[in-house]
């Protein structure tokens, strides 16, 4: 299968990210939210990527602009009718995915392959809610797309060979690496991940260190890029909670329950870097 369009759903860290990546290997990309505004702020993010790129000398001006133009965008779903193969990259709830797959369903043609960026989300619940189970697949990039080499491709049960093999080779052109995971809560990525970062938050919340010191020792000590709580702020605190949420459900096991300092971040909209406030202030 020769993916030429890609249509990418949500237009926020993630999908801004993946709409990125695709139009900067030359694929043509329809990028769909919900509100003009969403879309807005995610063409304003992949722009200010694109410039610091340019002022690096890493692409030039006419790139910049050729890769901005292969970027076209909808608040309409029935936009996604002309991709080959469509990324779906919004909130990580299920209701939310299950009517968004639905409905991509229902206006995409029956060759068109479904993926999800969902982090925990099982592949083959989404798949379920669907009429061509076979060609619906999970498609986890990292966060920030652009700089993260990782792609861990999901197989469901009634995934069939030639959606992986397409899938694989999408994220290959994407300059990507695949690790291949099956279909269980959390996949490999975040069933590791996750309880190492609640676990950071269950020492902030015992204090058996301040946010810098649990930061500090899995940066210096672990040679980790960042922190822990760094990470969690990166990444979303309500995105981990909804992963630990999936986790603890999906395997059963308590060691998974999320830290009820976490859950009160959540509650109080202490989201992390996109709400300004999490472990750390961001102005
Ligand atoms: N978008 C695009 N590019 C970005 C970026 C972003 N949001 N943030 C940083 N970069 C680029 C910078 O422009 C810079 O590029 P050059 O090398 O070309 O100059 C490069 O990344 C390094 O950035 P910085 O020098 O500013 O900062 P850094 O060296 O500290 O790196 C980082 C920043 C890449 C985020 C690094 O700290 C890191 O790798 N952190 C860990 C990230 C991680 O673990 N991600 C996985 C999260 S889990 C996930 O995503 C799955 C899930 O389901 C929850």
């Amino acid at each position: 299968m020769d993916v030429k369009r890609i249509g990418v759903i949500g237009a926020g860290q993630m999908g801004g990210g993946i709409a990125q990546v695709a139009a900067t290997v030359g694929l043509d990309v329809m990028l769909m939210d919900i509100k003009t505004e969403f879309i807005e702020k995610g063409m304003a993010a992949i722009s200010a990527n694109l410039s610091r790129a340019e002022k690096k000398g890493k692409i030039s001006a006419e790139e910049a602009k050729a890769v901005l133009q292969r970027i076209k965008s909808t608040t309409d779903i029935a936009g996604m009718q002309e991709a080959d193969f469509v990324i779906e990259a919004a909130s990580e709830v299920e209701e939310i995915k299950g009517k968004i797959f639905q409905k991509l369903d229902e206006v995409c043609p029956a060759k068109t392959i479904l993926s999800s960026n969902t982090s925990s989300i099982p592949i083959g619940r989404i798949a379920s809610m669907t009429s061509r189970p076979d060609k619906v697949i999970g498609m986890h990039f990292m966060n920030p797309v652009p700089v993260m080499k990782l792609v861990e491709v999901i197989r469901a049960l009634p995934t069939s060979d030639e959606t992986f093999q397409a899938t694989v080779s999408l994220a290959e052109k994407m300059n990507k690496e695949v690790a291949v995971a099956n279909d269980y809560p959390g996949f490999i990525a975040n069933r590791i991940l996750l309880p190492m970062i609640n676990e950071a938050i269950f020492c902030l919340y015992q204090s058996v260190g301040t946010r810098e010191s649990i930061d500090t020792v899995m940066r210096l000590g672990m040679n980790h890029p960042m922190g822990p709580l760094a990470l969690a702020d990166l990444i979303g605190l309500d995105t981990c909670l909804a992963i630990l949420e999936t986790l603890h459900k999906g395997l059963g096991d308590p060691k998974y329950r999320p830290c009820p300092m976490l859950r009160q971040y959540v509650e109080a909209g202490w989201l992390g870097r996109k709400t300004g406030r999490g472990f750390y202030s961001y102005s």
